[in-house]
């Protein structure tokens, strides 16, 4: 009685553990049948190949990050194991192309390959030297979620049709010689109903109202607009979108002044050096819990310097010099072992 009380829990125990190794030896098969590396599509592989071969390694580049990655791509090998290429795992497509810093120079014609990556989600080419414009047909790549130009040496202007990429969520053209036309950056602005990132910075943006800047969707995390020669009222909406992370407004002329309510809780980072916002810095920046820089420096800002500034705890840079503020600074601030403060 008592031996085979015990022998069930035993029998069916030993059942249980053959079950799961068939179970596991059933999920390990097929995960490794699932996936391996997928076989890239031929029309991706010539389209990469014609890319590749439009393009030069610049030796001589000497950014820190620089690492040639096309030079191993190899013809007779797979793409979706080439260097900066990532495929698709179930239908083969290159989804990602991520040559940033690669040292590459050349042009992009006005007929590259690369619009014929159909599948293409993100694309990286930031920190290379590409002489000449950007052509117009990116808005052949109907999936880019992520467009990254970033120190391209791009002159021109920025081409009406990256503005009907309705899907992206994050656009960097910052430091290049590139000029944006208020057209193209209002349609931008009403496209781009899913965008969170836009870096800007020394895009020439000097025909552009800024007041269109009301019009960007609310799910704005970042918004870099340094040194673009922004002229105007700059719409204090802005500071109060519901996700808004950082704002960097510096080195423009914009005019405006800070919410007295309702800032983004997820504000981390403002920068305004060098405008011309006006006003007082209102107590509810006291509700900017996450705030770690502040720089308000070379603006018309007046008035009290409120008490609530001195309680931010994560605060780490706060610069405020160059206004016609007032107001004693504490003497012993709590919480700010850190702070590089500067008035
Ligand atoms: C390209 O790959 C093939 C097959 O793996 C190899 O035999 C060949 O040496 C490679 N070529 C270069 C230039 O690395
Ligand atoms: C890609 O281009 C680089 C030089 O830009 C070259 O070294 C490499 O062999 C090319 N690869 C293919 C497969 O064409
Ligand atoms: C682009 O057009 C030029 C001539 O206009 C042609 O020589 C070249 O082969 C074309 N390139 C591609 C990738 O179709
Ligand atoms: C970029 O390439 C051009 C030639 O196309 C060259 O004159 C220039 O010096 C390069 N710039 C950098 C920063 O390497
Ligand atoms: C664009 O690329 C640069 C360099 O790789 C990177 O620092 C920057 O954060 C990227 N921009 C966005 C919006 O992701
Ligand atoms: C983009 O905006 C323009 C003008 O505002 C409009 O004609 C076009 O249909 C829009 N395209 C998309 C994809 O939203
Ligand atoms: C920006 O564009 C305007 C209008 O085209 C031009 O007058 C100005 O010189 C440009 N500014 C810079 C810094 O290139
Ligand atoms: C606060 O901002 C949100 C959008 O971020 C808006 O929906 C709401 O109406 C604003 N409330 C006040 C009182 O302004
Ligand atoms: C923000 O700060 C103001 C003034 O200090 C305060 O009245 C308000 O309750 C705070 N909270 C929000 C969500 O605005
Ligand atoms: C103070 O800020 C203004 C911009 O608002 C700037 O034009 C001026 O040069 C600045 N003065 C000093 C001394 O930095």
């Amino acid at each position: 009685m008592g031996k085979f009380i015990w022998l069930c829990p035993i029998r069916s125990l030993l059942f249980v553990l053959f079950f799961l190794s068939v179970v596991d030896s059933f999920l390990s098969l097929s995960s490794s049948s699932l996936n391996p590396t997928p076989l890239c599509l031929p029309e991706d592989t010539s389209a990469l190949l014609q890319f590749n071969n439009t393009l030069f390694i610049d030796e001589s580049a000497h950014d820190l990050c620089a690492y040639p990655k096309t030079k191993s791509w190899n013809e007779s090998t797979n793409c979706c194991t080439w260097e900066g290429v990532t495929c698709n795992k179930v239908t083969g497509q290159v989804i990602s192309l991520d040559l940033s810093c690669s040292m590459l120079t050349g042009s992009l014609s006005p007929n590259t390959s690369l619009f014929r990556l159909q599948g293409l989600k993100r694309l990286d080419l930031s920190f290379n030297n590409f002489s000449g414009s950007i052509p117009s047909g990116f808005s052949q790549l109907v999936s880019l979620t992520y467009l990254n130009f970033s120190g391209c040496s791009f002159s021109g202007s920025v081409p009406l049709d990256i503005s009907l990429l309705s899907k992206l969520i994050s656009l960097d053209l910052s430091t290049n010689d590139l000029k944006f036309d208020r057209q193209s950056f209002d349609m931008l602005t009403r496209n781009f109903s899913k965008l969170e990132n836009l870096v800007l910075d020394l895009v020439n943006m000097s025909d552009v109202v800024p007041t269109s800047f009301m019009n960007l969707p609310s799910s704005l995390k970042q918004l870099g607009i340094k040194f673009c020669n922004l002229k105007g009222k700059f719409p204090t909406e802005i500071f109060q979108f519901r996700y808004l992370e950082y704002v960097d407004l510096s080195l423009n002329s914009l005019t405006g002044y800070l919410p007295s309510s309702n800032w983004s809780s997820h504000l981390k980072y403002i920068d305004l050096n060098d405008n011309q916002f006006r006003g007082s810095i209102p107590a509810s920046i006291g509700n900017l819990t996450k705030i770690t820089f502040l720089d308000l420096s070379n603006n018309e800002f007046q008035g009290q310097l409120p008490s609530a500034l001195f309680s931010l705890k994560q605060l780490t840079d706060l610069v405020l010099s160059n206004n016609s503020l007032e107001g004693l600074l504490p003497t012993h601030v709590r919480g700010f072992q850190d702070l590089k403060f500067c008035v």
